[in-house]
Parts: structure tokens; sequence; C-alpha cells
């Protein structure tokens, strides 16, 4: 019997590893313009109605969301701050998909923002609750640098908002034993990212919670994702000081969360350089290392002074 080396079955894993995964990957991609649910499963499993936050701008992932929920035939809940953004995606989507669309403009910070939002929707039952909506102040302040209160906002926009959206529409999923939860967090919740601290501090708290919810519900008929995209183009220039290729668009990290539901879990990374990237940084490198490097990684793409430097 011939012998194969252990180097070459390690190098035939790997590359069929890379293989599997460019696959995957380009699948993702090529999911974005065409239909792959005939059957309308996951309209059956998840709808009829859908409710994205954060969904009022027309390059965020919150539309994205939206857009690909009504085009599998969901009628959708978007509730966003942004008022007069949301009146216009809302009138897109009607006119496109002819679906019901339901905007609803509130704070999710606001202390009592869950009694106004479930007032808005006691007519109807939600089968799938997209948590997108984040808030962090434009100029990326240091913790240090950052005042109080808009600390204190970033936990009830970003921490509390996501405990009570996902305690209210959740129960009542797991009463109907059927629903599914997705739980937008990011790269920076995964690793640690100094330079924009709170953030990661926050996104970790959601991821934290939506991986825990995850393991809690299964087998409850619910299913639940956390989705953690790496760089998003969806903040004008405000990644041009970041290397270019590892900014994604929107769409395929949209298709492949709604993809995912249901199927992977807790965690799902979109596209393949960010799967490198965080395998990198949590699984790798020794956490001293990985806070230094997401550090370094941070200044340059913000064009901040580094600790130590002068
Ligand atoms: N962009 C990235 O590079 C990136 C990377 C990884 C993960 N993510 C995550 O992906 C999700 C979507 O990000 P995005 O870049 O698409 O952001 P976005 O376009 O800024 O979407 C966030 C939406 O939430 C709204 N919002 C803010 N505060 C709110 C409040 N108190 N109540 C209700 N709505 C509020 C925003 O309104 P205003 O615009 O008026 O504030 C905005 O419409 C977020 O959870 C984000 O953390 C983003």
């Amino acid at each position: 019997m011939r012998i194969i080396s252990k180097p070459l079955l390690a190098g035939g894993a790997l590359a069929g590893a890379a293989t599997g995964l460019v696959w995957r990957q380009v699948r993702g991609q090529r999911q974005t313009d065409e239909p792959t649910d005939p059957g309308n499963l996951f309209l059956r499993k998840y709808g009829p109605w859908a409710l994205v936050t954060g969904a009022a701008r027309a390059e965020g992932l919150g539309y994205s969301f939206a857009r690909h929920l009504a085009g599998r035939g969901f009628n959708l809940v978007l509730a966003d701050i942004t008022g007069e953004e949301l009146a216009e995606r809302a009138a897109e989507l009607q006119a496109k998909y002819l679906v019901k669309v339901r905007p609803i403009v509130l704070d999710l910070g606001d202390e009592d923002f869950l009694g106004a939002l479930l007032a808005q929707t006691a007519d109807i039952s939600v089968g799938l609750l997209i948590c997108n909506h984040m808030w962090t102040p434009k100029n990326t302040p240091t913790i240090m640098e950052m005042d109080l209160a808009s600390h204190m906002a970033m936990l009830d926009i970003n921490a509390r908002s996501y405990t009570a959206l996902v305690h209210a529409y959740g129960r009542s999923m797991v009463e109907r034993a059927q629903g599914g939860i997705v739980i937008v967090t990011s790269g920076a919740g995964l690793q640690t990212t100094p330079y924009t601290g709170a953030y990661s501090a926050n996104k970790a708290y959601q991821r934290s919670l939506g991986e825990a919810l995850w393991y809690e519900l299964q087998g409850s008929g619910v299913d639940v994702l956390v989705a953690a995209p790496g760089l998003l183009a969806t903040q004008g220039d405000a990644l041009a000081g970041y290397p270019q290729w590892m900014v994604m668009d929107p769409d395929p990290v949209a298709v492949a969360t709604l993809d995912a539901l249901g199927r992977e879990g807790p965690v799902l990374i979109p596209g393949l350089v960010n799967k490198a990237f965080m395998f990198t940084q949590t699984r790798l490198l020794p956490r001293r290392m990985a806070v230094e490097s997401v550090g370094r990684f941070m200044a340059a793409g913000l064009l901040k002074p580094r600790m130590g430097s002068v």
C-alpha cells in the first residue's frame, strides 16, 4: 500500500478547505442576484413580518437586509431614529416589491422605546427580528476622549435596547415555537478594538448575548444568529484610511446572514478575508499581541497617533 506523507495530507486538507471556502464565498456573492428559495421556505419559517432596526440609510446594512427580505416576500417593520430617510426607504420598498412596510420613527435609546414599538406592532406577528441599529460618535473618540453622556447613550442604544428587543419579540417567538433572531455585531465584538473601545465593548455585549441565546433556544423553534461583519462600505469616506480590499459591500453580508440563519451559528463572519483576519486575531495570536496589532491597525486607519509615539 502506498504511504501518503503527513505534510501531503495536511497540504491536501488545507487545499480542500481553502477550495471549499472560496467556493462558498463565490456562491455567497452570486446568491445576491439569484432567487434561491423557490418554495419560499424561508418566508414560511420566519414570515410574514420582519422587524429590521436601523434601516433608514440607503447605503446601510439595515436597508440591505430590508431589500433582501422584501425580495423574499416579507412585510417589514423598519425602526430608525432618522424619520425622513426612513419614509423614503419604506416608499421605495413598497413600490418595488409590493410588500407592506411600516416605518416607525423612534429613538431606540429611549428608556421607554419598547412600549411604543410594541404598541405599533401589536396587530402583527413579527417572525424575524434583525437587530442592526447602532450609534457611535462620528469622530471616533478614544474611551477617555469621549464624554460620559456619549458612553451612556451608546450603552442604551447598542446594548440595553438589544436586550429589550430580543426579550420582547423573542418571547413571543418562543411561545409560537417559531421565529428567527439576527444580532448584528461586528469583528470589533469578537476582537477587542482600541481607538473604538466603547463600540467594541458594546459589540462584545451583543455577541455574548446572541451566542448564549443561540444555545439556550436550541430546540425551541427559534433560530438565532450573530452576524459579525468586518469593515463595510456604508460610512462614506470614514473608512478611506483602511485597506480597501478589506471593505465589503453590505449586500453579500445581508444575503450570507439570511442564508446562514437556522443553518450555521452561533457566529457568522461574512467574507473570506474577514474569516482569515478574525481567525488570526482570535485563534492564532496571543491576546496581548492581538490587541496591540488591532490597535496599530485602527490607529493607521483612523490616522491617529499610536500609544507610545510622540
Ligand atoms: N460600517 C461598518 O464598517 C460595520 C462593520 C461591522 C459591523 N457593523 C454593524 O452593522 C450594523 C449596521 O451598520 P451600518 O454601517 O449600516 O450603520 P448605519 O448605516 O449607520 O445604520 C445604523 C442606523 O441606526 C440608526 N440609529 C442610530 N441611533 C439610533 C437610535 N437611537 N434609535 C434608532 N435608530 C438609530 C442610524 O441613524 P443615524 O444615521 O441617524 O445615526 C442608522 O440609520 C451596525 O450594527 C454596525 O455596528 C458595521
